[in-house]
């Protein structure tokens, strides 16, 4: 399966990165705890030249929790601060804080030092789009925030969120690309939906997902839809789907590309149960 990808949306995106991250002491970059690997930016270590970071494993409510641990341990080997988050019921956000200022303590002592005491750290959040930029922001800022708007010395109609008296927050997020010369790698953000739906074929992204679930998860599908899967191929499951939700085209019958869209849905939102695509050891 082919995914198109548009280069001249990339170099803009990154040039806006590169001018943000002079302005910034920390990048907190998102990624999608499904797929802690594919979700990442391939260019963040050059991008991020030598700032501290922080990678939020968002969206972990969806994930397999102990493939989320390994994920964490394979970061944290590689010196990564991480924090897991499920931004759209706000939980884990209260322990980003402390992870914030653990990633900043070099420049938090650098400032010390220096006779610079309680300066906020600047960060910014970044990641691939859909990954969750807004919503984490709105739970991470809250209503409690204050927007502190221009300020002398800062590139002109930056808004900076004041989160507490320890960080501040660039308001707009970078906005990365994923590894997009990688097929596997758009393949899962296609199960996610963070690659637009009308880029694929959603039947043949139906089938490959099956083929995936029922190597690693071989009871997701027959629990949830109370169907037998055991021992049939890909095309039959859907079919059995079909009937199951009752996508019934015109002569009775079953309707794969209905039942395709309703599987990948199912998956998106959790109704299959918390599901991974990747693990540490696959990268
Ligand atoms: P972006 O700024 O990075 O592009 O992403 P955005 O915040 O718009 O989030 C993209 C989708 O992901 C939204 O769903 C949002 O609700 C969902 N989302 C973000 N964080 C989490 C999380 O931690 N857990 C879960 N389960 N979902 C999350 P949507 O379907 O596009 O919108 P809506 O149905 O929520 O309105």
């Amino acid at each position: 399966m082919q995914f198109q990808w548009y280069p001249g949306h990339m170099a803009k995106a990154k040039k806006a990165m590169m001018e943000d991250i002079k302005l910034i002491d920390v990048i907190i970059e998102l990624v999608d705890a499904r797929l802690p690997y594919s979700s990442k930016n391939p260019d963040i270590e050059t991008l991020a030249n030598g700032k501290a970071r922080v990678i939020i494993m968002n969206k972990c409510d969806l994930a397999d929790s102990s493939i989320t641990d390994d994920w964490i341990k394979y970061y944290e080997d590689k010196g990564c601060f991480t924090v897991r988050v499920d931004s759209k019921a706000g939980k884990g956000i209260k322990a980003v804080n402390s992870v914030i200022q653990k990633a900043c303590s070099k420049k938090i002592e650098r400032d010390r030092r220096r006779g610079i005491l309680n300066r906020p750290v600047r960060a910014m959040i970044a990641g691939i789009p859909n990954v969750g930029k807004s919503t984490f922001i709105n739970s991470f800022a809250g209503k409690a925030c204050t927007k502190t708007g221009n300020r002398p010395g800062v590139t002109k109609g930056k808004q900076w969120i004041r989160l507490n008296k320890n960080v501040e927050l660039l308001d707009t997020p970078g906005i990365l690309w994923p590894k997009f010369e990688d097929q596997s790698v758009g393949l899962r953000l296609a199960f996610t939906g963070a690659i637009k739906d009308e880029l694929y074929n959603m039947y043949e992204l139906a089938i490959l997902l099956i083929k995936y679930l029922s190597e690693n998860y071989p009871d997701a599908i027959s629990t949830y839809y109370q169907i037998e899967t055991s021992g049939e191929q890909e095309p039959e499951v859907l079919r059995r789907i079909a009937v199951r939700r009752g996508c019934i085209k015109s002569g009775a019958e079953p309707d794969p590309d209905k039942a395709a869209r309703y599987l990948i849905d199912d998956f998106r939102t959790g109704r299959l149960g918390k599901i991974t695509l990747e693990r540490p050891v696959c990268s």
